[in-house]
């Protein structure tokens, strides 16, 4: 019987008895020895945040010691589904600063709306913690350059939330590519349709509900009145919290494109169109059409966004093709295949007839990969200097589309756009008092 069976059998047996769960509690932690015990807090539990803290509770030894939330429905929600389901009771809290003071934390899973990962990430590393942050790294490129500074100096383990990185299908993807059995790499098309890009149906602001810390959720973003259109999932479509359909998926479809040819620095120049052509207007800012060119030394990637439809090329919503000299290969997270290149016949020889169908997502693995990294020194699948490349990737495009500019010229080394000072003002947030940009 493994470890986290046991713990359960436990828990189980002694909930029969009529034991308090607080005694089960104790003996889970008599059971396991505390070198191997791994003490997580998830700050965000709504949605994905919470996802990812399930994987965490199905890998043996790992606790959920605190939650956090600013909407006391959602924090007594999960914290109940956690007493259930795991026999755990960890303690709630509504401000983030108290629970990092919290002592027996190892890992802080950060699980709020983009503009909060620079802060909560950069806190929970000073208080000693490490951090599996959700993607997009962050919503500006200088919180992402703080980011990589902070994970750098505190020496802790910081996983950013693009799992494909530890998807079976991509990985099998970067081998059929890398040992040049698709030819020479000329072209990524990447692609990402999805109706929920388009944001909501207009409608007024409300009062702020019942139990919600709105002005926490905020944060360091602009003061404003409460709308559902722009709060819990709806976000997204906002710039002072995210950066639309294009970050939400940009970051994991632009970061296998970048990674069948290992690079790993922003784009140095991009070429853009951004829009809204969706006929009706709707709750947003960001645009619901989006097409980017990336020129690579010797390759190029084209990305393209399209919301509120679903269909795609080969039939996916969502997707990337490889193209090289001898093949084209087509995925997604559940599949890849290969379509040979053809002339006079179909060079079959030479690049094999590649089909793999895999139907789960990645986001387990990508946990595991992080809690060995912490507990074995192994070296994580997404550090912070990855998430930053495939962030600047899409605000990059992002800021082009929303000044107007066609063409945007990044020189990293300076942290500065060389054609545009209307850019240049977008690098870096303006918080909101009392938050501050940490200085690192
Ligand atoms: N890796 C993936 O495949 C994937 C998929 C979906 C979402 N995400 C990412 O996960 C993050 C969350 O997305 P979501 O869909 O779960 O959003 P959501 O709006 O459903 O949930 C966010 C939660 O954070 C809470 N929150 C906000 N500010 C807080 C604060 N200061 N302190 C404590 N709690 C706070 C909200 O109340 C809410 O419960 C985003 O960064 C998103 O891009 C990643």
């Amino acid at each position: 019987m493994n470890r986290r069976k046991f713990i359960n059998t436990t828990a189980i047996a002694t909930a029969a008895l009529g034991i308090p769960s607080v005694l089960n509690q104790k003996s889970r932690r008599r059971i396991i020895p505390p070198s191997e015990n791994l003490n997580v807090a998830l700050i965000g539990c709504r949605n994905m945040g919470y996802g990812i803290l399930e994987h965490h509770l199905s890998v043996a030894g790992v606790n959920c010691v605190a939650l956090c939330d600013i909407d006391d429905s959602i924090l007594s929600e999960k914290a109940s589904e956690i007493e259930k389901k795991y026999s755990q009771k960890p303690k709630v809290y509504k401000d983030f600063r108290k629970m990092l003071e919290q002592k027996d934390i190892d890992a802080v899973i950060v699980g709020t709306p983009d503009h909060w990962h620079c802060l909560l990430t950069v806190y929970s590393l000073q208080a000693g913690k490490h951090v599996y942050v959700e993607k997009p790294m962050a919503n500006t490129i200088e919180e992402c350059n703080i980011m990589v500074r902070a994970a750098n100096h505190y020496k802790k383990v910081v996983q950013v939330g693009q799992q494909q990185r530890s998807g079976f299908i991509f990985q099998k993807a970067m081998e059929i590519i890398k040992t040049g059995k698709i030819g020479k790499l000329r072209k990524v098309n990447g692609w990402a349709n999805f109706n929920y890009g388009i944001g909501m149906p207009i409608t007024a602001d409300q009062p702020v509900p019942q139990g919600v810390d709105f002005d926490m959720w905020l944060g360091p973003a602009p003061k404003r009145t409460f709308n559902q259109a722009r709060f819990h999932g709806n976000w997204r479509m906002f710039w002072d919290y995210g950066g639309g359909l294009n970050s939400d998926w940009g970051v994991h479809l632009l970061d296998i494109a970048l990674w069948a040819k290992d690079i790993i620095t922003p784009p140095e120049k991009v070429l853009v169109y951004g829009a809204n052509t969706y006929y009706e207007p709707r709750m947003r800012e960001t645009f619901d059409s989006m097409s980017v060119v990336y020129p690579k030394d010797d390759y190029v990637i084209h990305w393209d966004v399209t919301a509120g439809v679903q269909k795609g090329p080969y039939d996916m919503p969502y997707g990337l093709a490889f193209i090289g000299d001898d093949a084209t290969i087509v995925m997604d997270r559940s599949k890849l295949i290969v379509y040979p290149e053809w002339d006079d016949e179909a060079k079959k020889a030479r690049t094999g007839e590649y089909k793999y169908n895999e139907g789960k997502e990645s986001h387990g693995d990508h946990v595991r990969n992080f809690i060995e990294a912490i507990t074995q020194g192994r070296k994580q699948a997404c550090p912070p200097e990855t998430g930053r490349v495939a962030a600047l990737h899409v605000h990059i495009p992002n800021i082009a589309a929303r000044i107007g500019e066609a063409v945007l010229i990044w020189d990293d080394k300076n942290n500065r756009f060389a054609n545009s000072e209307a850019a240049n003002r977008m690098v870096r947030p303006a918080y909101r008092e009392p938050w501050t940009l940490p200085a690192f």
